[in-house]
């Protein structure tokens, strides 16, 4: 997946910009896709943004680009790189795009729910949906949103039990790869987005934030099951 969305300062800066910069040269955009596509032998997609800026929207000139150099299907974050993450994300113009190349396109910005995705999916009849926000402390999004798609039925949230489930093993992951101090400090955000929604989560995001180790993370979650209520009124138990 080429990457022409990037906002970030340092990526899009001159003289090589990269990122939501190269939207800004659409011949470069060319001949770096062409050169991906003969280079490789997998599928070659691209993800960009609106265009640089409000005066320069260029999404449809860019996907038909992208399709005439060989991309297999092209995701669009219909903000432009100026907006950042603010505003919202605009889903006609993945309408409009979708219109204007016959490449599957994906659909990404503010879904945050099933019902978000199936709302954009027929809104804007995008090939597919891509979501990145909202998986945050969220991973089920994923599987509740293709049983949507599949079945109309929208599968139950999970338990604050399988929210700390998963939390835990995300952090036993994490420190495989890069050693409990490291992990420790990553998963202090992780654990506020997981524990967002929940009762006292403002308290529990804060005693999250001085997580040192696996077994700290383990004793603040058993804790929390054990004195909070959950919503319907019973005290969660550990398993
Ligand atoms: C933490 C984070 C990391 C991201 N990293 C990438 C990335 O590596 N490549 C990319 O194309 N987009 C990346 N994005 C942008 C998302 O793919 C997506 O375009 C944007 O967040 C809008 O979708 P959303 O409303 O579902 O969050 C990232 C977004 C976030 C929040």
């Amino acid at each position: 997946d080429i990457n022409l969305g990037c906002p970030a300062r340092k990526v899009v800066a001159e003289p090589t910009p990269a990122g939501a910069g190269l939207l800004r040269y659409p011949e470069r955009v060319e001949a770096i896709i062409k050169a991906v596509v003969r280079a490789v032998d997998k599928p070659v997609t691209v993800k960009i943004r609106a265009g640089w800026d409000s005066s320069s929207i260029n999404y449809l000139l860019i996907g038909r680009i992208a399709e005439g150099s060989g991309a297999s299907a092209i995701t669009l974050h219909p903000r432009t790189r100026a907006q950042g993450f603010s505003g919202r994300a605009d889903w006609s113009m993945i309408a409009r795009l979708k219109e204007s190349v016959s490449i599957p396109v994906i659909g990404n910005g503010d879904v945050f729910s099933p019902e978000d995705a199936v709302r954009m999916m027929r809104e804007t009849g995008c090939d597919a949906v891509m979501i990145a926000r909202g998986a945050l402390g969220n991973p089920w999004i994923f599987s509740r949103t293709l049983r949507y798609l599949e079945s109309g039925e929208l599968p139950p949230e999970p338990t604050v039990e399988e929210r700390f489930e998963t939390l835990l093993e995300l952090m036993r992951l994490m420190i495989k790869f890069k050693g409990e101090e490291r992990a420790a400090l990553e998963i202090r955000k992780h654990a506020g987005w997981f524990v967002k929604g929940l009762p006292n989560a403002k308290q529990l995001r804060v005693k999250a934030q001085q997580i040192r180790s696996y077994s700290e993370l383990e004793s603040l979650l058993k804790g929390y099951l054990l004195t909070t209520p959950t919503p319907g009124g019973a005290t969660a138990s550990p398993r």
